[in-house]
């Protein structure tokens, strides 16, 4: 039986710490496949054009290694569509990328490239790839993922995080208003809806209470808490954030 909510873990920041001294470990494939057998739902791993943490050989070893989905987070470019058909992963989330960024800042601006997008994701989708489109909440942009023939969007949950750390809590709740009408349109319109990027123990919950959302993809915290308390500790308490948000014991 499908779960109504999964969790998906990003492994990207295992890779960043092993790149911070250029030696084999820690190993991205061996935190994927501990958070496999921890209960994940899926694993996401973006392939960055700077390559600064997962490496092309890290997502040929991850597809190899996994039993459960594969999540390939990438910039919607030619590079990116090449390796990601011969790697065949379930499903791609398709993001912006700059690269003086620290972390994928905002949404993809999906209306403003529709008739490129529309080819773009045909093709992966044609390969039997399940296309996400990374966005905010901008019901033109929920409805320009339906447009292009995105079957799931991924709403940004950074903002309302940030919100949250910041203590504007007046402004955080407007935020989370605005991620619950955008899951309720996406919905409508036939699109799958996932979430993510900032969330915490301390902020997941809103998030996971959605009744829409069927995903929710979570790597930093996650991989900061596994340095203190383990990997599967740190999934396990977040998947019993998510289940009691969801009004599940
Ligand atoms: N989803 C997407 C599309 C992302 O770009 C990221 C960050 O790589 C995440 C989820 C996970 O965000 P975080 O690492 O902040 O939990």
């Amino acid at each position: 039986m499908s779960k109504d909510l999964r969790l998906g873990v990003n492994i990207d920041h295992v890779a960043t710490l092993r790149n911070a001294r250029g030696t084999a470990y820690p190993d991205p494939v061996r935190a994927a496949l501990l958070a496999q057998r921890a209960g994940a739902d899926g694993i996401t791993a973006h392939l960055r054009e700077d390559r600064r943490h997962i490496r092309d050989a890290d997502m040929a070893a991850l597809k190899e290694a996994l039993a459960i989905p594969l999540n390939f987070e990438m910039a919607a470019t030619a590079e990116m569509q090449k390796i990601c058909l011969a790697t065949a992963p379930h499903a791609v989330c398709l993001v912006p990328e700059k690269r003086e960024e620290v972390t994928t800042e905002g949404g993809l601006d999906v209306a403003a490239d529709a008739a490129r997008l529309t080819d773009y994701v045909g093709a992966l989708a044609e390969a039997g790839i399940r296309v996400s489109m990374f966005i905010g909440h901008d019901p033109r942009q929920i409805e320009a993922s339906a447009a292009v023939g995105a079957a799931v969007i991924e709403l940004h949950t950074g903002h309302y995080c940030d919100l949250h750390y910041e203590g504007r809590f007046d402004a955080r709740d407007l935020e989370l208003e605005a991620l619950r009408a955008g899951a309720k349109l996406a919905a409508s319109l036939g699109l799958e809806v996932h979430a993510g990027h900032g969330l915490t123990y301390e902020t997941v919950a809103p998030v996971a209470a959605i009744p829409q959302i069927r995903e929710l993809n979570i790597g930093h915290f996650l991989i900061g808490e596994a340095v203190f308390v383990g990997l599967d500790a740190a999934l396990a308490q977040m998947r019993s954030h998510m289940d009691a948000a969801r009004g599940r014991k």
